[in-house]
């Protein structure tokens, strides 16, 4: 994953207000380390996040200089590991998003060549073989050679000292270009530097360029140049970007689903009508609708594909992680890939894979021009506003308003007017009874989550959270698989979630066979009669939404009260950019 930016100008620009203000708008990337160098030569890194680093540091000035906020893949979260890397004479600089697949291979040959390597990352190898290079060629077609010998991915910046000069390489990994009034950004995403500037190009596969204070060149992968057209990209920066009165973004956005479904729903019903009725008439005229996904959106396109099937439409999802493994594809397919980054690697290969193969693609962002929004026929947006924890909250519940809705206009019995304010009601009914339950639950080990049907995804969601955010090992199931083998791990007192839409007896006896097993079990029920204590009840059909609410308000109160860094939990990144 990783995030990069670099900025160059003729003035000075501050590394502190002006190059780590814009890295730390990409620290949603990954925050395991960060570091910069300049062109005078002057490097500085700390391990943790980009804030401690602010404080650790004395500002500078420089005309140019490169960055980077690391989410470790090769090497240790350490110092030394993290970037920016240079090579033997400390002359090149480079930071990487990305994977040099190829680099053990390079790093041998350029070792038997004399080159001190001191990283046990993959990047490191970048640095030093631009300096090989260098020693019989000019930086272009050293460039070209990297291009032509490496394997994987990558977004690269470099910068030679003595040097107002930024080159950039980009395959696979996102990158593009600002154009500001009086310097020149190039970063991982626009949003590094969307509130200083709407101008951006975006890079292609395979391209690299070269940048001066008030020049830019690009080029394709043999050397030849290219003209490339300017995006004018409109982002209002909303005052939800603020943690305002809440302890962390993560509560906030649990609070804000009221309004965020409400925005949603009147996009849907005013500017993005046409875009959903478009989708609906693919969806009725494709053969079969295949969704793809990862982590919290993967859960909302099962939903997807539970409400498409209850009207008759032959609908599917996979991991995007293992698409081409047991997908087919053609030119019949509607294929939905459902990302709030738009730039999850895996998402982004199998979407590539299946326009590959004649399918139309469509998407579901909630970042505006994402990789995955500019590779898509159409894209709607689930306008959940800016998400900074790291956990999914009210970007999972805008995928699913957005699926109900699409599924709605095809004939799925929902009322969605009523949906914000059911929401509302929801947190603010049972937010004091869940710290309660929270309270009883934080020690626990393994928390298990069972729900069939419209409820089945909402336990994967909800055991999701309880990992990724209370650090509680937690499993959500098909209550009808759980007597296939899991039901041998309950022991009195392990906690067990029961999910019942419904007058669902086959859930009810599910429920009933863990706790005659000593289970403590916890319904989140709507109309069921039963012997159980009802522990929560949901009155009304917007179950799967609902449930999954309670599961976030849940996991946040258990984080809480183990005093976990809830808005950025260990070893996790909002957006994974590498495979
Ligand atoms: C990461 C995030 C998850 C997210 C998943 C998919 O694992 O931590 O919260 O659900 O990526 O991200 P996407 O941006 O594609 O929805």
């Amino acid at each position: 994953m990783c995030g990069i930016v670099g900025i160059i100008n003729h003035q000075k620009i501050s590394i502190k207000n002006d190059l780590l203000k814009s890295l730390k708008r990409l620290e949603y990337r990954g925050y395991d380390s960060v570091g910069y160098a300049t062109i005078e030569g002057k490097v500085e890194k700390s391990v943790g996040e980009i804030s401690n680093f602010l404080d650790e540091i004395k500002d500078s000035t420089t005309s140019c200089a490169i960055s980077h906020t690391r989410w470790a893949t090769h090497g240790g979260v350490t110092k030394i590991n993290s970037h920016p890397h240079w090579d033997c004479n400390e002359n090149i600089f480079t930071v990487h998003n990305g994977i040099i697949e190829n680099y053990q291979e390079l790093k041998k040959e350029l070792i038997e060549k004399g080159h001190i390597f001191i990283t046990d990352t993959d990047s490191e190898v970048i640095s030093h073989f631009l300096e090989e290079e260098l020693k019989s060629k000019n930086m272009v077609d050293a460039i070209k050679s990297f291009i032509s010998q490496t394997q994987g991915t990558y977004a690269i910046l470099v910068i030679e000292k003595g040097k107002n000069r930024i080159y950039a390489i980009k395959k696979d990994s996102p990158l593009v270009l600002g154009i500001g009034n009086d310097r020149l950004y190039l970063a991982s995403d626009i949003y590094a530097f969307s509130d200083s500037t709407n101008k951006a190009i975006f890079f292609e596969d395979g391209e690299f360029a070269i940048i001066e204070p008030d020049t830019y060149s690009f080029y394709d992968s043999a050397g030849k140049a290219l003209k490339k057209e300017i995006y004018e990209f409109t982002w209002s920066i909303p005052q939800e970007e603020s943690v305002q009165n809440y302890p962390h973004y993560m509560i906030k956005e649990i609070h804000e689903q009221p309004i965020a479904t409400q925005r949603l729903i009147n996009s849907l019903d005013g500017e993005q009508h046409d875009k959903i009725k478009k989708i609906a008439e693919l969806v009725k005229n494709s053969k079969r609708v295949v969704f793809t996904a990862a982590g919290s959106s993967y859960y909302a396109s099962l939903l997807g594909v539970y409400f498409l099937n209850r009207i008759g439409i032959n609908a599917h999802t996979l991991i995007a992680s293992e698409f081409q493994n047991f997908m087919l594809v053609d030119k019949d397919t509607l294929f939905i890939a459902i990302s709030q980054s738009g730039e999850t690697m895996d998402v982004v290969t199998a979407t590539k894979w299946a326009k590959e193969r004649g399918a139309k693609i469509v998407s579901l962002v909630n970042v505006p021009h994402s990789t995955i929004q500019r590779m898509s026929d159409i894209s709607l947006e689930i306008h959940a506003g800016p998400e900074i924890c790291v956990a999914a909250t009210k970007t999972f519940t805008n995928q699913v308003v957005s699926l109900l809705y699409l599924s709605w206009l095809l004939g799925f019995s929902v009322n969605m007017k009523t949906i914000p304010n059911k929401i509302d009601y929801v947190i603010k009914e049972n937010e004091d009874l869940i710290k309660k339950m929270a309270d009883e639950l934080y020690e626990k080990k393994d928390i298990y989550i069972i729900g069939r049907g419209l409820s089945y995804p909402p336990s994967r969601e909800m055991a999701l959270k309880l990992k990724e955010i209370s650090y509680i090992h937690a499993e959500g199931m098909m209550g009808g698989e759980l007597k296939h083998g899991t039901i041998a791990l309950i022991e009195p007192g392990t906690p067990v979630i029961a999910l019942i839409p419904g007058k669902d007896f086959d859930m009810y006896s599910n429920a009933k066979e863990v706790e005659a097993r000593g289970a403590r079990v916890i319904t989140i029920a709507n109309m069921m009669d039963s012997d159980f204590k009802l522990d929560i009840t949901i009155n009304d059909g917007k179950f799967s939404i609902l449930a999954v609410i309670i599961g976030q308000l849940l996991t946040y109160y258990i984080a809480r009260k183990k005093k976990l860094p809830i808005d950025k939990p260990r070893n996790l990144a909002k957006s994974v950019t590498v495979k």
